[in-house]
């Protein structure tokens, strides 16, 4: 059997782990071989590929990135989009495809499989860990490492100076990382994009913890908003997924609570370094474990499924379902952790 593998949307550290165990058990336990598609959908979509076999993931545990490349191209927006996949498909002789990527990239292969007749497994990867059906994504332990690290560093350059430090994080549409690394760094006030923000109440937290003489430090994922609706962050381009850009929350808070408070403040967006590099070890354990679970559910022809972690196993479930509505933070585990905190 010839099995196709893409890598698709924003990439992520564990990408190349889950790779190279599709590969190793693939070929070595069940004697498939592969192709790899280049740049997400746009490799079926334009028949562009690179070999992928054992030599081929030979050192690539730790790689961060992915060999494959990545795109958000999404082949339902393009004319014959279908057709020419499964056209492509033919070509290359393969008779199942492992679409690793995020709700966009999982949401073509679940209409490519349920619709089009497409064999496709999915494997869900994102740091924002915002995928429905599993309980956790690699690479979002990575990513809250990289900012935990941040945050731990900017607790001591901001009491040097009796500053206030906001750190904004990664999270359009869901706060996991900001809440997650929050915590661990000891963040005083942690703003998520489900829920929206009151200013003057930042403010207040901040002025209470110079009086208490902290410096404080705020974590703002780049999708929070506040709730006075004062703020004009949204430009109105859109991205190739179609949603409009947020941009400058952090610069935008800081701003605001140095004229609200009197007080300095300096903002430190972490942007794509929460993205690359190498992946953490829980997060080659599960990139590694998702790999193999994907290519045994290729053996048993168990199409139009994802994995996922549920607790400590790895299970299968309809990506359709997984990919349905994003997981967001439930309020209850917001209002746990305290909104503000020190
Ligand atoms: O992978 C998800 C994500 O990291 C979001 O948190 C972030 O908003 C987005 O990707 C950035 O995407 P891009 O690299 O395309 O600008």
């Amino acid at each position: 059997m010839r099995v196709g593998v893409l890598t698709g949307g924003g990439d992520c550290p564990g990408l190349n782990a889950v790779i190279r165990a599709i590969v190793r058990k693939g070929v070595q336990e069940y004697g498939y071989d592969f192709v790899g598609f280049r740049d997400g959908w746009r490799g079926p979509l334009e028949n562009d590929t690179v070999r992928l076999d054992i030599p081929a993931v030979r050192g690539i545990l730790p790689r961060g990135g992915t060999i494959l490349g990545s795109s958000r191209t999404n082949p339902l927006k393009h004319e014959n989009g279908i057709r020419r996949i499964k056209e492509n498909l033919a070509k290359q002789e393969v008779e199942a495809l492992i679409a690793i990527g995020g709700e966009d990239t999982l949401g073509v292969a679940a209409r490519l499989s349920d619709e089009y007749g497409v064999p496709c497994v999915g494997v869900p990867k994102t740091i924002d860990n915002d995928l429905s059906g599993t309980d956790y994504t690699f690479g979002f332990d990575t990513a809250v490492g990289i900012a935990t690290e941040a945050i731990d560093r900017l607790h001591t350059t901001a009491e040097s100076h009796m500053r206030v430090l906001v750190c904004e994080v990664m999270g359009r549409h869901a706060g996991w990382i900001a809440i997650h690394s929050g915590l661990a760094g000891g963040a005083n006030v942690i703003l998520i994009p489900e829920q929206r923000f009151d200013v003057d109440r930042v403010c207040a937290w901040v002025t209470s913890r110079f009086k208490a003489s902290y410096a404080p430090i705020v974590v703002v994922a780049e999708g929070a908003m506040p709730k006075d609706g004062d703020m004009v962050l949204k430009d109105e381009s859109l991205d190739s997924f179609g949603h409009v850009r947020l941009s400058g929350v952090g610069e935008w808070l800081a701003k605001e609570i140095e004229k609200r408070t009197g007080k300095e403040a300096r903002t430190t967006v972490l942007g794509h370094i929460q993205r690359g590099g190498t992946p953490s070890a829980f997060d080659r354990w599960l990139a590694t474990r998702f790999g193999l679970h994907a290519i045994e559910a290729v053996r048993d022809g168990d199409f139009g499924k994802m994995v996922a972690l549920r607790g400590t196993d790895v299970v299968r479930v309809p990506i359709a379902d997984a990919t349905a509505k994003l997981k967001t933070v439930d309020p209850k585990l917001y209002e746990e952790v305290g909104v503000f905190f020190g």
